[in-house]
């Protein structure tokens, strides 16, 4: 029989119950009357789209942020549990890059303290501010500069990925193409391993190791859009068992990577200290403590495999989709007639260069990123008025496909845009970063000090590629790229042939 009485008395219930809790939602989610006025806000939905769509970031960009962006300059958006202010005008990023002391670095370990991602990062060398950043500075970035003269450790892994990418496409016959991304990490993570780690991981000839398993589980943990837009949420690991898990992958992370560069055998580099021995010793002499050891050296580990692991992911795409660059580019590289190219006579090479920028350009890796608060309230680029202790960040994406910047051919790729010798191509990119814009390494006092080494390893492993082998995509596969975090696309599958060489 119905239980009216109860169905009445829950019917009563549910305002006293709903109304509350729809004033905690609208507190939490409205935005403070102190934020700028005269730019527009993008609706709260288009953030929290990640939960309910598998866009990539670059059509949300298209779809809803270009036109106010393009026309304002900036925007209020809702991120990480808070509204924010986005820039893409460069006259803006300019004043934020230049004023580090008003617009100050504050990563996650600032904004969200209590969250799984600020349990990985902690406090490091790229989202410190002030005195912090200046030791972490002054031990580690002769390390993370250091000049390479020597090209063949870098060949060497290279060498190996190719050789394992024809393996794969071997035993999938001729028709499928072979998922790139796992093994483009694993070429990374061995990369990252001997030139900043000072310790050959061995991730290309020992597949499945814990320590390259858990950058896979990390990379799916940190940005599952629940949590990534409402971080309070990492408060509960009690109420949520997948963050208490994704703790303890995080920690697992750092007490593996620790263990494995302790137990490293000292060797000496001939082009001198890498980034672990500077930390080491730093440990050692009592100028970090622990916990910052451990936060800077997994910082190292994932920026310096990260990228430009989905940088080449990238460039799978866009020379497999564009065989005329692809020829282009091998013509250039088999003109040095070498198998073995030394770094002087990579370096020489304009094409290559200009390639690498025009991928950094159109594929950003670091896409987005709101990670600076300001100290006082200031007027961003004159003009825009912002609070104290408001999130600032800037969208790279949105910079370096913008018509009124780059011209009406934005958005295609065109590497001669650069220039056609290293000269006017270095010149190119300084005095583009300084204008900001083109802010794929940042710009000013904070750019990316392992710019150098990211470039170069570029370089060096795609003279391998199309050297030795001509790909292209898998017919079956339709370009998607993530919907947040890393710029690059997801489930590439690329049909490589080996070349005669
Ligand atoms: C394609 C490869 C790379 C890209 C696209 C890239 C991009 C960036 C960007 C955008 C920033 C600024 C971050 C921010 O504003 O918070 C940055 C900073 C930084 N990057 Fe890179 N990066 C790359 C490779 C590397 C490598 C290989 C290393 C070596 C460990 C490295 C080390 C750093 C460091 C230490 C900073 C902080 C600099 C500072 O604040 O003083 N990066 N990078």
């Amino acid at each position: 029989m119905i239980d009216w009485v109860t169905i009445f008395s829950w019917a009563r219930d549910i305002p006293v119950l709903l109304i509350p809790a729809l004033l905690i939602l609208y507190w939490y989610i409205r935005i403070p009357g102190n934020m700028p006025k005269n730019i527009p806000t993008v609706p709260i939905y288009i953030s929290l789209l990640g939960l309910w769509s598998d866009m990539g970031q670059d059509d949300i960009f298209d779809r809803w942020l270009r036109e106010p962006l393009e026309k304002h300059g900036a925007v209020k958006i809702w991120f990480a549990g808070r509204w924010n202010v986005l820039a893409t005008r460069p006259q803006f990023l300019v004043d934020m890059f230049r004023q580090e002391d008003v617009y100050a670095k504050a990563g996650s370990q600032k904004k969200i303290p209590w969250s799984v991602i600020a349990a990985l990062v902690g406090d490091n060398i790229i989202n410190a501010h002030g005195q912090n950043w200046k030791l972490y500075t002054s031990i580690m970035k002769a390390g993370l500069q250091r000049r390479i003269t020597d090209s063949a450790p870098l060949l060497e892994k290279s060498r190996l990925f190719v050789d394992i990418l024809v393996e794969e496409q071997k035993k999938l016959g001729i028709e499928k193409g072979v998922l790139v991304n796992p093994i483009i990490q694993r070429w990374a993570l061995s990369c990252m391993g001997i030139n900043f780690m000072n310790v050959d991981l061995e991730a290309l000839e020992r597949p499945g190791q814990r320590l390259e398993e858990l950058q896979t589980i990390i990379k799916k943990t940190l940005f599952k859009p629940l949590f990534f837009n409402f971080p309070d949420l990492d408060k509960y690991p009690g109420l949520f068992r997948q963050r208490k898990d994704a703790f303890a992958v995080m920690q697992e992370f750092g007490d593996l990577l620790v263990d494995t560069v302790r137990r490293r055998i000292q060797s000496t580099d001939q082009d001198g200290e890498q980034v672990v021995d500077y930390l080491d010793r730093a440990l050692k002499e009592g100028k970090i403590d622990e916990e910052q050891y451990r936060a800077n050296l997994k910082v190292t580990f994932l920026t310096a495999h990260e990228n430009a692991q989905q940088l080449l992911n990238s460039t799978f795409w866009v020379f497999g989709s564009n065989k005329a660059i692809q020829n282009k580019l091998r013509a250039e590289i088999l003109a040095t007639d070498t198998a073995n190219p030394s770094t002087e006579t990579i370096n020489s090479l304009p094409y290559l260069y200009s390639v690498i920028l025009e991928l950094l350009r159109l594929y950003p890796p670091v896409s987005q990123l709101i990670n600076r608060v300001t100290t006082s309230t200031c007027a961003l680029g004159g003009s825009i008025t912002i609070p104290n202790h408001t999130w600032v960040g800037w969208n790279a994406f949105g910079v370096h496909t913008d018509q009124s910047i780059w011209g009406p051919d934005a958005r295609e790729f065109k590497p001669e845009r650069w220039g056609s010798d290293v000269k006017s191509i270095q010149n190119a990119l300084r005095s583009k970063t300084t204008a900001c814009h083109f802010i794929a390494f940042n710009a000013h006092s904070r750019k990316c000090l392992g710019q150098g080494f990211a470039v170069l390893q570029m370089k060096i492993v795609l003279c391998e590629l199309v050297r030795r082998l001509e790909w292209d995509i898998d017919p079956g596969y339709e370009l998607k790229l993530t919907s947040g975090g890393i710029m690059a696309p997801l489930g590439l599958r690329a049909i490589v042939r080996e070349r005669q060489v």
